[in-house]
């Protein structure tokens, strides 16, 4: 054991040299405890400087969440502020962290700390949702999250409202179905919402088993309230390989109606079909609520989509003929093209906005060789009704 005060002598000597290095008056030593990753993880790695006249690096991965020095003081900044870790791995008998502390000036160390609750917050942030008209956001938002609202739930329960709530996202590829199913269920996890998600295979297996109805109807249900997404749900309810679609369709249907509800749920299904083509029973008034349809994007909003490009992209290319020369692009389409963009500066350090529309073009049209045919389209009047602007259709 080190006598305590030779062992309170080498701190002092560390919190000195620090404070010498990083230029702090009246220093604070401390140590981060959990806030360690917040702390360095967020700011900006400074020089090493010796400590006492020595300095041993170290070789380290992923080094910004270590000061790679064995013996010696790291400096650093967050927000600005100024800070210095110092090291000294002196004796292996030693917990590695003995001598091994931060050091900040006494006028900076409340701010600091506040700085780091500020950053270690932002690592769990609202994800964003897809660009979608405002007024169809609050529609979705209000019809799920705020529908799921423990003190609107108890209202509707109170009043005799059917707990149970479904919608149904509609329209051509690429314009947010899925996207904002994933939003939703982030934001599900995000409040402490159940969420469930059932795909096609979930689905063609339960339909399969030896008790289907009661198998689908397990796959739909939560215990609590929450979220059920059955995305793409024209793709399992089709499966002509599988199951009879008359016959699928009813054991679908009885299972959704049969199933008890405890707190709320909500159901939101997605199909690229259209609406027209979707069996009646199942659009009925207490299946499905309420339609969305997710259009192609207009000027206005496949600017909002362009806005979140990383700046230099934006600065690259002309923004108002980028928004003028998409004109019937999806949303997916329009993101491609920043995808083509990006490709090509990486190979040429040029932003070629006219070569990303020509190869986005001769791409189009090797794919449109292969006819698909997805959904309840009938062959050769479905999937390529969505009109694609560009002439060349799907
Ligand atoms: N409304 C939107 N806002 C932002 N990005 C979108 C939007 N719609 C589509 N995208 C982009 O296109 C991709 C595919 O879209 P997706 O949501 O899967 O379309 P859908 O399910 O309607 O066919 C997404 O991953 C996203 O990058
Ligand atoms: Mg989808």
């Amino acid at each position: 054991m080190t006598p305590l005060n030779s062992y309170s002598a080498d701190h002092r000597v560390l919190v000195e040299a620090a404070a010498k290095a990083a230029n702090l008056t009246d220093p604070v030593a401390f140590v981060a405890g959990g806030y360690v990753y917040g702390l360095v993880g967020n700011a900006i790695r400074g020089e090493l400087v010796p400590l006492e006249g020595a300095l041993v690096r170290q070789w380290v991965t992923r080094s910004k969440y270590y000061p790679a020095t064995t013996f010696g003081v790291r400096l650093y900044k967050l927000d600005g502020i100024a800070f210095a870790r110092a090291v000294a791995f002196v004796d292996q008998n030693y917990d590695q962290n003995a001598y091994d502390i931060f050091v900040v000036a006494r006028a900076d160390y409340v701010k600091l700390f506040r700085s780091v609750l500020r950053v270690s917050r932002a690592k769990v942030p609202e994800s964003l949702p897809p660009v979608l008209p405002p007024e169809q956001l609050d529609v979705l938002k209000q019809n799920t999250l705020g529908y799921l609202d423990r003190n609107n739930l108890k209202r509707i329960k109170d009043l005799g409202g059917r707990p149970k709530r479904g919608l149904l996202l509609t329209g051509p590829p690429g314009n947010g179905k899925t996207s904002a199913c994933r939003w939703l269920w982030e934001e599900c996890r995000r409040t402490g919402h159940e969420y469930q998600i059932v795909s096609p295979d979930a689905y063609q297996a339960a339909r399969r088993s030896c008790n289907p109805v009661q198998a689908v109807r397990d796959l739909f249900t939560v215990h609590r309230s929450g979220v059920i997404f059955f995305d793409d749900m024209d793709i399992a309810l089709r499966d002509r390989n599988t199951v009879r679609e008359t016959d699928d369709q009813a054991v679908f249907l009885s299972a959704l109606d049969g199933i008890q509800v405890n707190e709320g749920v909500v159901y939101v299904f997605t199909t690229n079909c259209g609406l027209e083509l979707i069996d009646p029973a199942f659009k009925r008034p207490g299946r499905i609520d309420l339609v969305l349809h997710f259009t192609l994007p207009d000027a206005g909003l496949r600017r909002k989509l362009m806005d979140r490009w990383h700046t230099d992209v934006r600065a690259g290319i002309d923004l108002d003929v980028a928004v003028k020369q998409t004109a019937g692009y999806s949303f997916a389409e329009v993101e491609e093209l920043k995808n083509l963009l990006i490709l090509r500066y990486i190979d040429t350090n040029l932003w070629q906005w006219e070569w990303a529309m020509d190869q986005f073009k001769e791409n189009r049209s090797d794919l449109a060789e292969q006819h698909r045919h997805v959904g309840f389209s009938p062959v050769g009047a479905g999937a390529g009704a969505s009109t694609n602007g560009n002439g060349d259709g799907h």
